[in-house]
């Protein structure tokens, strides 16, 4: 890709995370096949493309005119099928994929797949694709608990087939236990994860800290920072969308991992720095967006202070400063620091940038209604020798797209 075109796919128009993947989604013959148009919905509106192929089981539950309306597609279903290329669609199919994904997975459809069986155009395509396969299975609790089932999906697993779910809970039939299939927005986020990632930083590994830290007083009280996660989150999901291999070290939040992201999940100053040294060494690009606390009680109390004095005064001990450990480094990554300021921004952002050695720093001015805690943000970022570029102002999920590319860019070019 040149340097051109992914800046493209980031600044320029954006078609969803997924940006014009093609999945083969799978309809096999259960009850949980009403969930699958649902299913096609979040795909495409994640920017994928969507074939869905039907089993004829999975006509007698959902007409394809149904998935044709959702996918903009003909549904397909035939195995020697004369509007496909050379007539064969299993193979037409199977080289078209970057996915396949069959959902819902029936008991059979398990047991023929572990069996390499191909009397249906699903089953061949299944056989004949080199894309990732997935299933989501789902059934009655003892069919999903009975030897033969259990045996069937260790054999996909142990040949690399992804298995997603299922969950437990109330089903179709009136009992209660493991064999619902996922709900379609968990399915689509992992099919997203599946997905094999190209751009820019394929092959890259990015390390991020996210978050707030949690410093104790005692085991009810602590001292923390105001941060949601937001933009870590979004600036690690950016990171992934560019290709990179991302680790985020993330303090207590409450978000979802974003799709094929390694989470590790801290607490403390002293955690998240542990977790950062664990895994810098491996890092090629370092980003700390991390509200990490300062300071932190020197002694915190092991059992619950009592309220029996009208005032109380803590001994607080400075934490150790993340970023700047990393930029300190000999074989540092390429290291990219936050600055979170509620006056004379660049200012002190600029005098971060020098005294934590770091290469580019991006910088919000936070406070009342702005920062933290909310969806947009408004960012700038600066660099040595006067470096300076507006990012503007938006939500964190499209700043974070915007600033990843300006990192990927100086990055790469730093390197070469
Ligand atoms: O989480 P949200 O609600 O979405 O809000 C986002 C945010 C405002 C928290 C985020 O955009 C942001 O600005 N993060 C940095 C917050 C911060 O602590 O800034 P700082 O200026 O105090 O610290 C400077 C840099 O040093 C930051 O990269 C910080 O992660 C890092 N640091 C600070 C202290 C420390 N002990 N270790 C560190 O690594």
């Amino acid at each position: 890709m040149t340097r051109g075109s992914w800046k493209t796919l980031i600044l320029g128009p954006y078609s969803g995370p997924m940006n014009g993947k093609r999945i083969v989604l799978g309809v096999t013959g259960g009850i949980a096949a009403y969930k699958s148009p649902d299913l096609v919905r979040r795909l495409v509106e994640r920017g994928a493309q969507v074939q869905v192929v039907m089993t004829s089981g999975a006509r007698e539950f959902v007409t394809p005119l149904t998935f044709q309306a959702v996918s903009g597609r003909e549904v397909r279903s035939e195995l020697w099928d004369s509007a496909a290329e050379a007539a064969m669609s299993h193979i037409e199919l199977a080289r078209w994929a970057d996915l396949v994904l069959v959902a819902p997975a029936t008991a059979d459809f398990l047991a023929q797949l572990s069996h390499g069986l191909a009397g249906s155009l699903l089953g061949t395509l299944c056989l004949a694709t080199a894309a990732p396969v997935a299933v989501a299975p789902a059934m009655n609790q003892q069919m999903w608990a009975n030897p033969a089932t259990a045996a069937n999906v260790a054999l996909l697993r142990a040949r690399g087939v992804q298995v997603l779910g299922p969950g437990v809970g109330s089903q179709a039939c009136g009992e209660t236990g493991e064999g619902r299939m996922l709900e379609p927005v968990a399915l689509a986020d992992a099919a997203m994860a599946l997905l094999p990632v190209q751009g820019p930083l394929a092959g890259h590994r990015v390390l991020i800290t996210a978050g707030p830290t949690r410093e104790r007083i005692d085991p009810v009280r602590f001292i923390s920072n105001r941060s949601s996660g937001k933009m870590g989150y979004a600036v690690a999901q950016a990171a992934r969308e560019l290709g990179a291999e991302v680790t985020l070290v993330s303090g207590p939040v409450n978000l979802c991992t974003p799709p094929g992201v390694r989470r590790i999940d801290v607490e403390t100053a002293q955690q998240m720095n542990d977790a950062v040294e664990a895994e810098v060494a491996a890092a090629q690009v370092f980003i700390a967006t991390a509200a990490v606390a300062d300071y932190r009680p020197s002694n915190p109390a092991s059992l619950k202070i009592k309220k029996v004095t009208d005032s109380l005064d803590l001994r607080m001990e400075r934490t150790v400063d993340i970023l700047h450990a990393v930029a300190q480094r000999a074989n540092r990554p390429y290291v990219v620091g936050f600055a979170a300021e509620t006056n004379d921004v660049e200012l002190h952002a600029r005098a971060k940038l020098e005294r934590k050695n770091l290469d580019l720093i991006a910088v919000n001015e936070v406070g009342d209604c702005k920062g933290f805690d909310r969806d947009d943000n408004q960012v700038v970022v600066l660099w040595h020798n006067g470096g300076r570029q507006e990012l503007g102002e938006g939500s964190k999920t499209v700043l974070a797209r915007r600033l990843m590319a300006l990192i990927a860019e100086r990055y790469l070019a730093a390197r070469s």
